[in-house]
């Protein structure tokens, strides 16, 4: 299912994944009068991050709400950002000409991977770095988005585990991001850190989960359908399920989940 990042509320999901965007853009520091450029920056995390550090940033992203909202916090922190609509496979920039590219959980969702890292090592300058982040295929997110998926394909008539045609990549996966990344004379270096995910409650949790352009797009295409009522209601309650099994805080609501940040430059 093609998504529309404007649609729901992912400014909510921005706030949690904010740390991500904290670490990533630290890692790249000293960045005063640099060149960056934020790759899907969404409400704009990493490219306010980098902005607020004195760097002279882009940020790019196919969704123009969400840029409408990065703009608007961009305005409140008195920070000059130019927010562009592209995408991975299209950056606004001319060649080489970024210090530092950004993509925290972006470039992830490029339809085409070789395209996306093509477009990315040409704006890269010289010594520049490309510095992004992927999920790995284990964890909290990886259980709970597989039961809305697999609902979704048998809800939707499609056989399950089916996806659109696309290039794929494991972009946390070291040996992959080498090969990819090798042609271009990049070296791939990929660590480890976690996300601590944490709520009210699981239902509480859920529902902030529940405004995702993704869980958003679900629920209108279940809608769709005759039964459609029904099919959210059971969607809602397998996913509560597996949030509470999930849960690490008895008194309230708690899971970590591993990621990537991944670093490639010229060797
Ligand atoms: C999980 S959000 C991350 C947003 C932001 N980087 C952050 O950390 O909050 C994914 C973002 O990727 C963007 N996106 C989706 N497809 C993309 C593509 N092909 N190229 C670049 N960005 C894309 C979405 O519009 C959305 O803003």
């Amino acid at each position: 299912m093609e998504i529309d990042w404007g649609v729901g509320r992912y400014e909510a999901t921005g706030e949690m994944l904010l740390p991500v965007s904290e670490i990533v853009v630290g890692m790249a520091e000293p960045l005063a009068r640099k060149t960056v450029v934020d790759v899907g920056c969404g409400t704009g995390n990493a490219a306010l991050l980098a902005a607020s550090r004195g760097a002279v940033v882009t940020g790019v992203d196919p969704a123009a709400r969400l840029l409408e909202v990065a703009r608007g916090r961009a305005a409140k922190a008195g920070l000059d950002v130019d927010f562009v609509v592209g995408n991975a496979a299209s950056i606004p920039l001319p060649d080489h000409s970024a210090d530092v590219v950004f993509s925290v959980f972006a470039t992830i969702f490029a339809p085409d991977a070789e395209a996306a890292i093509a477009e990315m090592v040409r704006v890269t300058a010289p010594d520049g770095a490309i510095r992004f982040t992927a999920w790995p295929p284990e964890g909290p997110l990886v259980v709970i988005n597989k039961i809305a998926g697999q609902f979704m394909a048998e809800a939707m008539g499609q056989p399950a585990g089916e996806q659109p045609e696309r290039k794929a990549l494991g972009w946390h996966d070291r040996d992959q991001l080498r090969a990819a990344f090798a042609p271009y004379g990049f070296d791939v270096e990929v660590e480890r850190r976690e996300l601590t995910f944490t709520g009210k409650s699981p239902a509480d949790y859920l529902a902030t989960s529940s405004e995702h352009p993704m869980a958003v797009s679900a629920a209108k295409a279940l809608a769709s359908l005759p039964n459609g009522a029904d099919l959210e209601a059971e969607l809602d309650a397998r996913l509560l399920a597996a949030t509470m099994e999930l849960n690490e805080d008895r008194d309230g609501f708690r899971f970590s989940n591993d990621y990537v940040v991944v670093t490639a430059r010229r060797g």
